[in-house]
């Protein structure tokens, strides 16, 4: 298994769900940053599990030790290692599912990967738990970014059949903190409700539901990125399907430019206080691969958790036949709500390890 991600800031995540601990090494981070340890846990806690009933009921504090690459909170230049132990393990209510694949979880092309040795316990190196390193990761470029007026934000924008509104056209960092600071990430309250409704509506029928994230960064400079391969949107799809459960990424008005017309979906260009700008963004501050410099929009479409109460078929494994099976233990009925800070890590992370190559205009 080879969990790494990045070019010039490299990040590496390891550990299993219940295993004694997981965490992340990253290398390329400059020296002489002081890290914001009280704002990073404050980013790390929105992910945390067991805080409402709208989450895994599993508890952790997520609190990260860090081993290395840090002197009194100032970057050292070597690679940073954080790790986060696990605590409130519960193996047991994963044992079945050796024999009986969990649908839709990675219980079955795990085993198939790796063979027998494979330790899915509590989903083992495939469970939401390894997010938790993302966020720190995240966390860390998201204050390295800020640093140069770059910010990353992100909101539910839909939970199964409720919608939030979108960002508007130019997001700012204190809707970011507003957003952040509620249970239900969202920008209307009235939505937030709604959709808080759907999941316990899912809850008390042992189910699950998804929903759409929209993320954004602004005060990215036109000109990060390249055409072809590795351009802003390959990048970050790239990293954000390394998210679990993440099953669409678009761009923009993205799926639904399909069906616009040119005069509707192309972006006019206006001049704002000398700056080529564009007047909408359905590019989603992406063209060619490169930044226009408006507003990088980017979204997820999360499927809903794919453990659930509700009896499922599936197989027994050593017999080679139909099976039910009802999962029991502790998960989230919406990893999207959980997944927003991660989002927001996983972007801010891809951005800063792009910002750091310098592909801007006249470098390439
Ligand atoms: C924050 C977060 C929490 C998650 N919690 C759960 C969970 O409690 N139960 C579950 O079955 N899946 C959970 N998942 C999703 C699974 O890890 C994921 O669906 C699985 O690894 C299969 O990968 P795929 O959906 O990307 O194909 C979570 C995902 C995230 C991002």
């Amino acid at each position: 298994m080879s969990s790494e991600f990045g070019k010039i800031l490299k990040m590496q995540v390891f550990g299993q769900s219940h295993g004694r601990a997981i965490g992340v090494v990253l290398d390329g981070l400059p020296a002489g940053f002081k890290i914001d340890e009280e704002a990073l846990y404050a980013f790390l806690s929105r992910r945390k599990p067991g805080t409402s009933r709208l989450s895994t009921q599993r508890q952790e504090a997520d609190k990260p030790v860090f081993l290395s690459g840090l002197v009194d909170g100032v970057t050292a230049g070597s690679p940073l290692c954080a790790v986060i132990e696990n605590t409130d393990t519960r193996s047991g209510d994963y044992a079945a599912l050796t024999d009986l694949p969990r649908p839709s979880h990675a219980d079955l092309t795990a085993r198939i990967r790796y063979g027998e040795a494979v330790d899915m316990r509590g989903s083992g190196h495939f469970s939401g738990r390894l997010t938790a390193p993302l966020c720190v990761a995240g966390g860390i470029a998201k204050q390295l970014l800020a640093q140069k007026g770059i910010y990353v934000g992100a909101h539910l924008l839909s939970i199964e059949n409720e919608s939030d509104e979108a960002f508007p056209l130019h997001p700012t960092p204190e809707l970011f903190a507003e957003i952040a600071a509620k249970p239900i990430p969202v920008i209307s309250d009235d939505a937030g409700a709604r959709m808080a409704e759907a999941v316990e509506r899912a809850r008390t029928e042992a189910d699950s539901v998804g929903g759409v994230i929209e993320c954004a960064a602004v005060g990215l400079p036109a000109g990060l990125g390249s055409p072809m391969f590795d351009g802003m949107e390959n990048r970050l799809a790239a990293a954000l399907f390394g998210v679990p459960a993440v099953k669409g990424v678009e761009f923009g008005a993205g799926f639904a430019a399909a069906g616009m017309r040119g005069s509707a979906h192309n972006d006019p260009y206006i001049v704002e206080n000398g700056v080529v700008r564009t007047s909408k963004n359905d590019a989603g501050g992406i063209l060619g691969g490169i930044t226009t410099g408006m507003p990088v929009i980017v979204k997820c479409a999360m499927k809903p958790t794919p453990s659930i109460g509700k009896t499922q078929r599936t197989v027994s494994l050593s017999r080679m036949e139909p099976a039910e099976l009802a999962i029991k233990g502790r998960h989230d009925p919406c990893v999207a709500i959980r997944a927003v800070p991660v989002i927001e890590a996983v972007t801010a992370f891809t951005v800063l390890d792009i910002l750091m190559e310098g592909k801007t205009y006249g470098n390439d």
